[in-house]
């Protein structure tokens, strides 16, 4: 639409699509202030028993600056007390391995071990000051490791001996007592959150890593009780819930960041997974971060998780809302969300939306709009960010300037 004005020197607002906008003489004009009545990114909601002062996340990103035995390093707690100070409801820090075995990389943080309680409660405590609340997002990588780190690797881990067909390297069957022994390490990795002061506990379910694979019928050709029917492939996670739970109690906040595919054929499909949605949140799961994709899937040059532009805005909202329409607990929608008008709209229908990629280019991109500037996130989605995450750390190359 285009408007024209024969206003000189004096300041209109009109309201349009819910939203105010202020019109100067003839130019043309810019959004500016959110409408504060309507302004839905700005409501308050609750995860379980944590309530969250707006309806923007900040999704999980390892940015890479923990040492190798993954204690934060002061980079990331700057990071983190950056990320709070800028606005944003729930940071989701990045993935923390459960054991030596489930790391993904060598500069996450860990949760695998007591000495590294210390070290956390430093990072929950500085991000707590800056007026942030911190979730723990905690992982078991199986065989997605990254590929920097293949050559230190003995063996890869997987529900089924196979060829990986990312890496072509063999994949070895856990054994029963072996999964039992992941399900405790999730346990204790979570009550070890807790004590480090983290205000909640994600279970990473996404992305093609261990419990997705158990989750994938074209990874699990287990003959046993883990594998065969969606009940059997889905009674890793089931442990792990609730392994996780009776460690951390029925009050403490635990969510979920699920895959709603896995972006091949024969991958786990929307429907299973909307399926696999409704049990957990039978169980007592206090959200559900709905993303999509495996690195196995990746098109376009990139992860399929993590698509680099162009791409429609919030492009894996429907899978989201058929997870809605399933559950009682919050749903958040994750990937490509960067208008705030769109945003807004959105949450008509859905809980919270997560973003990744534009709080590292604009670390105050939820003050600045709840302040009015409305224009889209600064992020282009270039993907520049995860290249420098696996090399040097997690970096924006336009940030600053
Ligand atoms: C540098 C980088 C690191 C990431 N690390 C994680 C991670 O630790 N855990 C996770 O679940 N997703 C991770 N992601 C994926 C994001 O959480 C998110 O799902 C994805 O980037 C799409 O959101 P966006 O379009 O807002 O960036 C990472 C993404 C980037 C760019």
């Amino acid at each position: 639409m285009v408007f024209k004005f024969n206003l000189h020197f004096s300041i209109v607002d009109i309201k349009i699509d819910e939203l105010t906008y202020s019109v100067m003489g003839n130019q043309t004009f810019f959004p500016t202030k959110a409408d504060s009545k309507m302004n839905r990114m700005n409501q308050s909601w609750k995860m379980g028993t944590l309530e969250i002062k707006n309806r923007l996340v900040r999704s999980a990103t390892d940015e890479g600056f923990a040492t190798p035995e993954g204690a934060p390093t002061q980079r990331l707690i700057d990071i983190d007390t950056e990320l709070a100070r800028g606005g944003v409801g729930l940071i989701i820090a990045g993935t923390a391995h459960i054991s030596l075995e489930g790391k993904w990389g060598n500069n996450g943080i860990g949760m695998d071990h007591d000495n590294l309680i210390k070290p956390l409660k430093r990072l929950c405590k500085a991000t707590q000051e800056a007026g942030g609340i911190l979730a723990a997002q905690l992982l078991h990588c199986g065989a997605t490791v990254n590929p920097a780190t293949l050559s230190e690797r003995e063996v890869l881990l997987g529900p089924s001996a196979m060829i990986d067909p990312l890496f072509g390297h063999p994949v070895e069957e856990l054994t029963q007592d072996h999964i039992l022994k992941i399900v405790d390490d999730y346990a204790m990795a979570a009550s070890r959150a807790k004590k480090a002061g983290f205000d909640a506990v994600q279970i990473h379910s996404a992305h093609g890593y261990l419990i997705n694979q158990f989750l994938s019928p074209s990874r699990n050709f287990r003959k046993d009780q883990y594998g065969g029917s969606l009940a059997n492939r889905t009674r890793l996670l089931c442990q792990v819930y609730e392994a996780i739970r009776g460690a951390v109690g029925k009050d403490f906040p635990l969510f979920i960041k699920m895959s709603a595919y896995d972006g091949f054929p024969g991958g786990v499909e929307p429907y299973e997974t909307a399926h696999t949605a409704a049990i957990l949140d039978a169980m007592g799961i206090d959200a559900i971060e709905v993303s999509a994709g495996t690195p196995e899937g990746g098109k376009k040059g990139g992860w399929d998780h993590i698509l680099p532009a162009p791409f429609e805005e919030g492009s894996l909202l429907k899978y989201a809302l058929l997870i809605k329409e399933k559950v009682n607990c919050p749903v958040i929608s994750v990937e490509g969300w960067r208008n705030p008008k769109k945003i807004e709209k959105t949450l008509e229908k859905i809980d919270a939306v997560s973003m990744s990629r534009p709080f590292i280019r604009e670390p105050n991109l939820a003050n600045r709009w709840f302040e009015g500037d409305l224009s889209p996130a600064l992020c282009i989605s270039c993907n520049k960010c995860l290249e420098l995450q696996m090399d040097t750390g997690m970096a924006c190359i336009f940030h600053d300037k």
